[in-house]
């Protein structure tokens, strides 16, 4: 623009006044129309990436992409950028893709890199949102990248931690970190391992995006199998919840910075994933946890319960396995149990919020069925299903698109 810097900057700012409202969609209920859901394959086919958007009560496929390979699964958006990581069962590594999303429901590749075996989740890290950490079930490891240009994927460093040695089967046989998380001051990285009973915290370098391994809370009873798990702040106050998924268990904890960079969890909470003493039905296998957009309410999912009954749209009742939601106390952190609400089927490895918790979306991986309930913010109550589509495949990751 051939005009001086003052005038330019005041053009472009009005340009973006002008046009973010239309552009944008302006309230969050046009992304929340789009989902990005990926898939495991079912039997001799490849399991896909999909864009599903809500078309009255019905969620249409309206792209299907092999872009992430065979065996896409946890997914991370950067503006026009999607991470996804192919787990590539019973391969030697993982990978990762860093594919831009077009706006005609198809993704090009911009960059692949490998990962350590069997790429569960990722997280983005450092200034600038410079940094990807992957937490890799399988393989027994986590790598760090460089992502400043999503174009040239750059590996920081590989790291396969040692199997535990007391003997136990699979999954206790290896190191298996199952989530990568952020603390809230962008300072730690941690990984609850699902494998070795530990939560792994990693101090993290914010510019140089390097790292330093600090001591794992390792306190757990062996067999817990910490899975996923979130941070929740309040005042000055820090604490951390997490799901094991081999002992059906919520535990919450009180977490300490200290000045040696080191972080200490302390556990005041400890109950099965319902939030009491009753034993769970054979088989339960507890998967994702979140806490809700900007408030107090955690929610869970449970496998392998079919403890409830959902209503799918041709009328037929179907078992389901319950999204459970808990209130926290800001002073104290304790938690009160709100809700078991249907998650739409069996098999909820994974659900997500919109951005304003106004929404919830349920991948039902055993059912081939991803539906989207409504939710209310205040109450952090999940309502009814207002829409549901079948998918191809088993349905592992849903997200709402941003
Ligand atoms: C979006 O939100 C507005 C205002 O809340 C509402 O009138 C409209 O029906 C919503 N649109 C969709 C597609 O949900
Ligand atoms: C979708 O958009 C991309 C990027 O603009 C383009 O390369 C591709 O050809 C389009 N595909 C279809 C089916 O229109
Ligand atoms: C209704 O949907 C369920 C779940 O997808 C399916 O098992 C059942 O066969 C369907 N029933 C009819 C009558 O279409």
């Amino acid at each position: 623009m051939r005009t001086s810097h003052g005038v330019a900057f005041a053009l472009s700012a009005g340009f973006r006044l002008a046009t973010a409202a239309p552009v944008c969609g302006g309230n969050n209920n046009g992304t929340a129309d789009v989902l990005y859901v990926t898939t495991y394959p079912v039997g001799e086919g490849a399991g896909k990436l999909l864009t599903l958007q809500l078309a009255g009560s019905k969620l249409q496929v309206v792209g299907e992409s092999d872009t992430c390979g065979p065996y896409p699964s946890w997914l991370t958006q950067d503006g026009d950028v999607l991470y996804c990581v192919n787990e590539a069962w019973g391969g030697d590594h993982g990978d990762l893709y860093s594919l831009k999303i077009n706006s005609n429901y198809t993704f090009t590749k911009l960059s692949e890199h490998e990962t350590v075996g069997g790429p569960v989740s990722t997280i983005i890290y450092g200034n600038d949102g410079r940094g990807l950490a992957v937490a890799d079930y399988a393989g027994g490891g986590i790598d760090t990248f460089n992502i400043e240009d999503p174009a040239a994927l750059e590996l920081i460093k590989s790291v396969v931690y040692p199997a535990p040695d007391d003997g136990l089967p699979d999954p206790q046989n290896s190191a298996r970190p199952h989530e990568a998380i952020l603390d809230p001051t962008g300072e730690f990285l941690v990984f609850p391992d699902l494998g070795a009973d530990q939560i792994r915290v990693l101090k993290v370098n914010k510019e140089t995006l390097e790292y330093e391994e600090k001591p794992s809370y390792t306190d757990f009873e062996r067999g817990t199998g910490p899975r996923h798990g979130a941070f929740f702040t309040s005042g000055d106050k820090t604490f951390f919840y997490l799901v094991g998924e081999l002992a059906n268990v919520l535990q919450g904890f009180t977490v300490t910075y200290n000045d040696d960079d080191s972080l200490t969890f302390e556990r005041f909470h400890n109950s099965n994933t319902h939030g009491d003493d009753e034993p769970l039905p054979e088989g339960t296998a507890a998967a994702e946890l979140w806490i809700a957009p900007e408030s107090n309410f955690l929610t869970l999912s449970s496998r392998f319960e079919s403890s409830l009954e959902f209503t799918v749209a041709n009328g037929t009742t179907v078992p389901s396995d319950p999204l459970v939601t808990f209130s926290i106390d800001p002073e104290t952190g304790a938690l009160t149990h709100v809700q078991s609400a249907p998650a739409g089927g069996i098999n909820p490895r994974h659900f997500s919020f919109n951005s304003d918790g106004t929404r919830v979306a349920s991948a039902l991986q055993s059912d081939g069925r991803v539906v989207v309930f409504e939710r209310d913010p205040a109450t952090g109550k999940i309502g009814k299903a207002i829409a549901e589509g079948d998918v191809e495949g088993s349905p592992n990751f849903a997200t709402f698109k941003q």
